[in-house]
């Protein structure tokens, strides 16, 4: 690898992982039904302290993180776009290969937008990240010294198979459960050999994410122009009219008065090489634990840059969460990256050359301090999200003569991802879950492969379950593979006895459960009034779908930044910078992996009274009393 990258260098060398061929096809193809799913499903609370989720309504109000010092972490959040019951009018033709709907939406909202009234609200948090140092630590020598305990051993695995075996009688025993669609019937969805792609949107506050977001899902048509119209006039009756777009991601009611994304809205869109979730995190300081859920499921972030005069200057360069997102999105393990400059149509920008080339020269070093390869992970484009220029067409030359780049819908079809072993053993991170003729929960394939009929475990809980429907996106499928966002029915285990975080694994080799780990940590910037970190220290882990409080049980050795070799010197505290292997406590068993096993499930970050205060990965399981591997 040509630029010092610590996560990537780890991942590559401990994955093994082998690069998928080139994908180069940029038409578009027909977007996919929006049926949904279960739009009735109860909205859940998380408890995490207990065990289980607590039904309740009516809906949730605003989740506000409430910054108490490693107080009650905050649920993740997230609503399902495309069952929105708005949608549902949405006409669902295909459109055309190569068929123009550029300019989608040119010319229908000619006012100029409106000036951001969320920007003012924010407080500026002038606190910048500091660049995040190589991790690439060579720490094989100390983990020989400990003993790593082998998975504990499964009785059940002669009785159960494994993943990927399907066995004739338990599909027709699952046949009668649900509504299945016949195995024949389902035989076909093996042959969608289409690669998928969990996107997520980040980038400060009223950078254009939702109305990127909503802007794609009309252009793919899956939504119809009567659905914008209505949208159009409850923006108007608002007096946010330029929000119209936003409407059809912001779905909430708080959400759309505000003008400000909460919750993680999920959507779905598909072109003839990809099938896309998209994943519309909130841009508000408050809300970066949900981004943080919604990042941590995403393989490429679209980082949504505002190009309008301050409007850059505000999210990047005075502080702002254009920073913390990129940051954290790396860290979360979102290896690829678009950045997308918005609102090029602005009176301020008017597709300025020199405007984009500023920010693009301002960025690419920041970005490189993150630990992105700026030059093959990296792609800078120039977009209007409100007015859907350069996104499926690209920008006629009588608009923007200086742009020969690639359009959002080619640069996204265009990303390639290192493959994943569909036969690697079997992990999905439960981010949700409801009751539907069943058990329903909700995450995404990290590793190996799901067929209807599986027999999987549910960890920590060691629930024995079978896989009674897979859907992926809103289909139901007989088979999925790794990097899939799917809702998987289940039998053999109640809902009330699944928290988010919990992960459905393989029964042969279940993910370990562990009450304490050693994790390498880079520490970011420390509270001004907690500015020592040491033996004691409370903050909230997130780690795949967990949001735990954990505790520092003690420094084990500093690294040198330089050699990234351990100081072999005894260390009681150390401060911001600094790069530290830690053994760290949480009260309720977690099931996480070493990072060099499994990246996705191996890094973390620590968060503090709302704040990032350090990212992490597991290096290893201490054999210790009370820990389960
Ligand atoms: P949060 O969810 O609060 O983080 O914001 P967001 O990034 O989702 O921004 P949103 O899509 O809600 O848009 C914020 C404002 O920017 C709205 O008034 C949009 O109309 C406006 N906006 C978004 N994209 C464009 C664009 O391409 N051009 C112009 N002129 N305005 C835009
Ligand atoms: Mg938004």
């Amino acid at each position: 690898m040509a630029e010092p990258d610590s996560w990537e260098d780890v991942e590559e060398g401990g994955g093994g992982a082998s690069r998928r061929s080139p994908q180069t096809t940029t038409s578009v193809a027909a977007a996919a039904g929006a049926a949904k799913l279960n739009a009735d499903a109860p909205a859940f609370t998380f408890n995490p302290s207990a065990a289980s989720f607590t039904p309740f309504v009516p809906a949730p109000a605003a989740v506000v993180y409430h910054p108490v010092a490693a107080g009650p972490p905050p649920k993740p959040h997230f609503h399902d776009v495309n069952a929105s019951a708005d949608l549902h009018s949405a006409h669902q033709t295909p459109f055309m290969s190569g068929a123009s709907a550029l300019p989608a939406l040119a010319g229908r909202n000619t006012e100029p937008p409106q000036e951001t009234d969320v920007a003012s609200e924010l407080v500026v948090d002038s606190s910048q990240a500091p660049e995040t140092r190589d991790l690439d630590v060579d720490l094989k020598e100390d983990a020989a010294e400990e003993q790593i305990p082998p998975p504990a051993a499964e009785e059940k695995d002669a009785a159960a198979p494994s993943n990927g075996s399907v066995e004739k009688e338990e599909n027709e025993e699952v046949a009668h459960e649900g509504e299945s669609k016949s195995a024949e019937a389902l035989e076909a969805d093996k042959d969608d050999s289409r690669q998928h792609l969990n996107v997520v949107f980040i980038g400060h506050v009223d950078a254009g994410k939702s109305t990127i977001g909503g802007q794609i899902l009309y252009l793919s048509n899956m939504v119809d122009e009567r659905t914008i119209q209505k949208y159009e006039r409850e923006a108007k009756e608002k007096n946010r009219e330029s929000w119209y777009m936003a409407y059809i991601m912001d779905t909430n009611e708080e959400e759309r008065a505000k003008g400000k994304t909460v919750e993680v809205g999920r959507a779905h869109f598909e072109t003839k090489k990809t099938r896309f979730t998209i994943l519309d995190a909130p841009g508000h300081k408050n809300y970066v634990p949900n981004m943080i859920s919604g990042a941590s499921q995403a393989d490429v972030g679209v980082l949504v840059i505002a190009a309008r005069r301050g409007e850059f200057e505000t999210g990047f360069e005075r502080g702002g969460q254009t920073r913390e997102h990129a940051q954290l999105a790396k860290t979360l393990g979102v290896s690829k990256l678009l950045v997308v400059v918005n609102k090029m149509d602005d009176p301020s920008v008017q597709w300025s050359k020199e405007r984009f080339d500023e920010i693009e020269k301002k960025i690419i070093p920041f970005l490189r301090s993150c630990g992105y390869n700026v030059k093959k992970d990296v792609q800078f484009l120039p977009i209007s999200g409100l007015f859907g220029h350069n996104m499926k067409e690209r920008m006629p030359k009588t608009m923007c003569d200086w742009w020969d780049g690639p359009c959002l819908f080619e640069a996204l079809d265009s990303v390639e991802l290192p493959e994943r072993d569909p036969k690697g053993p079997f992990r999905m991170p439960l981010i949700d879950k409801y009751r539907d003729m069943g058990t329903v929960v909700m995450g995404k394939i990290e590793s190996g492969s799901v067929r209807r009929g599986d027999t999987l475990m549910i960890m920590p809980n060691k629930a024995t379950v079978k896989v009674v429907t897979v859907y992926r996106d809103n289909d139901e499928v007989n088979y999925a593979r790794p990097g899939e966002n799917l809702r998987i029915r289940l039998s053999g285990v109640e809902e009330e006895d699944i928290s988010p975080g919990f992960v459905l694994s393989s029964v042969r080799s279940p993910i370990p459960a562990v009450l304490e780990f050693d994790a390498q940590l880079q520490i970011l910037e420390l509270l001004d009034h907690k500015a020592i970190f040491t033996a004691g220290y409370k903050a909230v882990l997130h780690i795949h779908a967990v949001v735990e409080e954990c505790e520092i049980m003690g420094l084990l050795h500093q690294i040198d930044p330089k050699t990234k070799r351990p100081i072999r010197k005894k260390i009681l505290f150390v401060k911001s910078g600094a790069v530290v292997v830690v053994r760290l406590q949480v009260n309720e068993l977690i099931c996480v992996e070493k990072f060099e096993d499994f990246p996705q499930l191996g890094r973390f970050t620590l968060r503090d009274e709302g704040k990032t205060v350090a990212i992490g990965k597991v290096v290893n399981f201490p054999r210790v009393a009370g820990t389960q591997n």
